[in-house]
């Protein structure tokens, strides 16, 4: 999708060329800056009962007296706020999504639009032109959408034009996270996320490498190779490097759950639902899309992204209950549940992220269902020890929409993960144990600023709109620009 910007006052709005004109309201303050043909609208439409200033309540006018715009949708919102603003525009585009608009036109009446509100808009495009094909012939065909301009007061105009381009990087970066998590596990192995990732690199000048078994196996990674051991499907670790920041200064590192399908292994899942575990590479998919958005915008930071890659498969050579295994770190973990399979893999990518020195680390994994029991489908979880790392990314999560909530991390929680045969157990019992994974993980993270964001209530979609939603990386990519106007020290 292409996104601009185009100057023009509201009182010029009724003479602005588009498929569809989408008018945002920030509340009924909105009505006294639209110019004579778009307040007769509004009005004519009140007074016929179609309009109402109630969020949701948008109306669709096909040719409208005295528009140059084909369509005319008056999207109500609560106020001017980017959020608002996004609503109201998911609302209009879904209205205008069975139809033929390919351009669109996008004012906001009663506010100025600023960078969050062309994120907003860049965001709610992408999602609506957004339509998963790849193994669906039938599908109807994509969405025509192909562009939306803002419209603005001259003044804002480079502001918002930068904004806009940055966002749009974004928007492609939501997309691909969506496309991977969408591709069924027979589609979406290892050795695709490895794909994407050279593609990425390939495209934008990353550095990349794919270890495999063998060189896994070298590096001592026993834990992530005791998840991979019961699967056919090749094992990979995928590391990505994007150098746009000054050289040596400490890069940011993503480490993304990549499980491309979860049995649960010998610990083997219920039958119900369980096709939805091939969205269990989701951390995996959202490092990608960060990647392509940070990338793509050109921002001037260090990134690296780490992803462990294999399925969680029972069978012959599967590991057990009660197996015990060295990790990359030197700590044995006496696998208790195979299903607990997504520290297993992320504690030795966490391990392995201490050669970058980084300024933090960041995991981000589909990891308990105990999880969505605590925070449900709208916040990720967050967890970490450093407050002020906590801070930034629960302040990323608000601004870019895609918001997550902290919990908590005390040595409490830890006493659960005794083992009498290793160093550590897997699983503690099932009291918070969204809170005891992300615990397991904090003994492996001790050597620079760490965060973990638990995304398995927020990844995806079930029910009648099954799908991957590409979140965090909207939360991520705000993350890691913000990291671009004040670089932090590494860790000693
Ligand atoms: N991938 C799952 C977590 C998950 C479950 C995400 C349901 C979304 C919906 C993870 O690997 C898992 O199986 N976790 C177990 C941990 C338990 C065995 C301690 C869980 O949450 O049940
Ligand atoms: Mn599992
Ligand atoms: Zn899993």
């Amino acid at each position: 999708m292409d996104f601009d910007v185009l100057v023009a006052s509201s009182q010029q709005w009724s003479r602005v060329q588009a498929d569809a004109l989408v008018i945002v309201l920030a509340g009924e303050a909105g009505r006294k800056v639209l110019d004579k043909p778009l307040g007769e609208a509004l009005d004519a439409a009140l007074a016929d009962g179609e309009f109402a200033w109630t969020p949701g309540r948008a109306v669709m006018l096909l040719r409208p007296a005295g528009l140059r715009a084909t369509r005319l949708v008056l999207a109500p919102a609560a106020d001017g706020s980017a959020r608002s603003f996004h609503k109201a525009l998911a609302g209009a585009l879904a209205m205008l999504k069975p139809g033929g608009t390919k351009h669109l036109s996008v004012g906001l009446a009663g506010a100025q639009p600023s960078g969050d509100h062309a994120q907003a808009l860049a965001l709610a495009c992408g999602d609506a032109a957004y339509l998963y094909r790849h193994t669906k012939p039938s599908a109807p065909p994509a969405p025509r959408l192909a562009r939306a301009t803002l419209l603005c007061e001259s003044s804002a105009r480079s502001a918002l034009d930068g904004a806009l381009s940055r966002a749009a990087h974004l928007a492609e970066g939501v997309a691909l996270a969506r496309e991977c998590a969408n591709r069924p596990g027979n589609h979406c192995t290892p050795t695709f996320l490895a794909e994407q990732a050279r593609g990425l690199a390939r495209k934008f000048g990353l550095r990349v490498q794919v270890l495999g078994r063998p060189q896994i196996e070298k590096l001592g990674m026993g834990s992530f190779l005791a998840v991979a051991q019961g699967s056919a499907e090749p094992m990979k670790f995928i590391v990505l490097e994007y150098a746009g920041g000054p050289k040596g200064q400490a890069p940011v590192v993503l480490v993304g759950k990549g499980i491309t399908f979860d049995t649960g292994g010998i610990s083997l899942k219920p039958a119900g639902e369980m096709d939805e575990m091939k969205f269990d590479m989701g951390g995996a998919a959202s490092v990608l899309g960060t990647l392509r958005a940070v990338a793509g915008a050109k921002a001037r930071v260090n990134l690296v992204g780490l992803i462990p890659a294999c399925e969680n498969m029972p069978g012959g050579r599967a590991v057990k209950p009660g197996d015990v295994v060295t990790s990359l770190s030197g700590q044995t973990i006496e696998i208790l549940n195979t299903d607990a399979e997504g520290r297993l893999i992320l504690c030795d990518a966490l391990t392995y992220a201490e050669r970058f020195k980084p300024a933090a680390v960041v995991d981000i994994a589909t990891l308990t269902g105990a999880c969505v029991i605590a925070l449900g489908h709208h916040r990720s979880g967050l967890f970490s020890a450093d407050d002020s790392l906590a801070q930034e990314l629960q302040q990323a999560g608000e601004a870019a929409l895609d918001p997550c909530w902290r919990m908590p991390l005390d040595e409490e929680y830890a006493e659960g993960l005794k083992s009498s045969f290793a160093d550590v157990a897997n699983v503690a019992g099932r009291a918070g144990g969204s809170i005891t994974a992300a615990m397991f993980l904090k003994r492996f993270a001790a050597k620079y600023p760490w965060a973990h964001l638990d995304i398995a209530g927020t990844a995806w979609k079930s029910g009648a709109a099954k799908g991957g939603t590409g979140r965090p990386v909207a939360l991520l990519t705000r993350f890691v620009l913000g990291r671009e106007a004040s670089p932090r020290r590494a860790a000693r």
